[in-house]
């Protein structure tokens, strides 16, 4: 089973970041200077990933603008000899083949992956949600297509979150079959502390077999007339083998303001260039 295409759902309205939201898409927010998305788009090249198909919504078109060439720029970089720049520019294009399709409405993740159906075709692909970063090594797409090629079965990633914050979550039930890795039995979308069967909560990236699409089509709508991906998954756990694996590293929730703060503290404490003058600066605030 080799996974080639990624599915990155970014048709959502972001409204936990509005107003930056109103009219930049919250995929394009960036983390110190780089766009969530790219930095998704990077863990999928990186992890073997050769077509990405953006889904996103009738307006958003300059998340795929910021994986086309964009000549004037080139140009005027070239001439002023800005060759590290240019390389930085031109490096989006090269990370992998990059199409999209349209979500008309955002009726869920669930109606969000559907939209993928015919871009995808009868092959297992990997979904991945663009608010979600995880600082790991291997990338967490490599460490869970490297469990579902190995089972030969779809997998999500897990993570475990305290017991006051399952409600945010889809929780999962299973057993252990291996170091890090569970069998899911059943799961519930975000369930109050005391209805949770465990903390081991789902995060943003799943490797799915094709069959997840006619679920889909099938599966009935919710409030709103949202189609959730938790009950396809359900029904797909009920006649194959679903996997969760549960990883270790770190996680910022893009898509929440104290996360999306947090993952530019320390994406930038990470980085040579800045943290020298950043370090000293972080410590004046916190004691002031
Ligand atoms: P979220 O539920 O976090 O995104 O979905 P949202 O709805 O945009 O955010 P809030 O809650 O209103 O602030 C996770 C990812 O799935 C995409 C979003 O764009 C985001 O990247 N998504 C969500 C879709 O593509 N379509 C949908 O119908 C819902």
């Amino acid at each position: 089973m080799k996974v080639r295409k990624a599915v990155i759902l970014a048709a959502g309205l972001g409204t936990r970041m509005l107003p930056v939201t109103k009219v930049v898409p919250k995929e394009l927010l960036p983390v110190v200077d780089t766009p969530a998305i790219q930095l998704v788009a990077e863990e999928a090249a990186r992890s073997g990933i050769e077509e990405i198909i953006f889904v996103i919504s009738p307006g958003k078109t300059s998340l795929i603008e910021h994986f086309a060439p964009a000549p004037e720029l080139e140009r005027a970089l070239e001439e002023r000899e800005k060759l590290e720049l240019l390389d930085l520019v031109q490096s989006v294009g090269k990370l992998a083949r990059i199409t999209a399709v349209e979500q008309h409405q955002p009726l869920g993740l669930g109606h969000a992956v559907l939209q993928a159906k015919s871009a995808v075709g009868g092959e297992p692909f990997a979904v991945m949600l663009p608010d979600d970063i995880f600082d790991c090594q291997p990338p967490l797409l490599r460490q869970l297509l490297d469990v579902a090629e190995g089972q030969t079965a779809p997998a999500v990633a897990l993570l475990e979150v305290p017991r006051s914050e399952v409600s945010k979550y889809g929780i999962v039930e299973g057993s252990k079959t291996g170091e890090h890795i569970y069998r899911i039995s059943g799961m519930v979308e975000k369930p109050s502390p005391e209805r949770a069967p465990s903390q081991l909560a789902i995060m943003g990236r799943y490797v799915l077999p094709p069959e997840i699409f006619g679920l889909l089509e099938h599966a009935e709508p919710g409030v709103g007339g949202e189609i959730q991906l938790t009950d396809a998954l359900l029904a797909l756990a009920e006649h194959r083998a679903l996997y969760g694996y549960q990883f270790t590293g770190a996680r910022y929730d893009l898509g929440d303001r104290v996360g999306f703060v947090l993952a530019q503290v320390a994406y930038a404490l990470k980085r040579p260039d800045l943290a020298a003058s950043l370090r000293p600066r972080l410590r004046e605030l916190l004691l002031s």
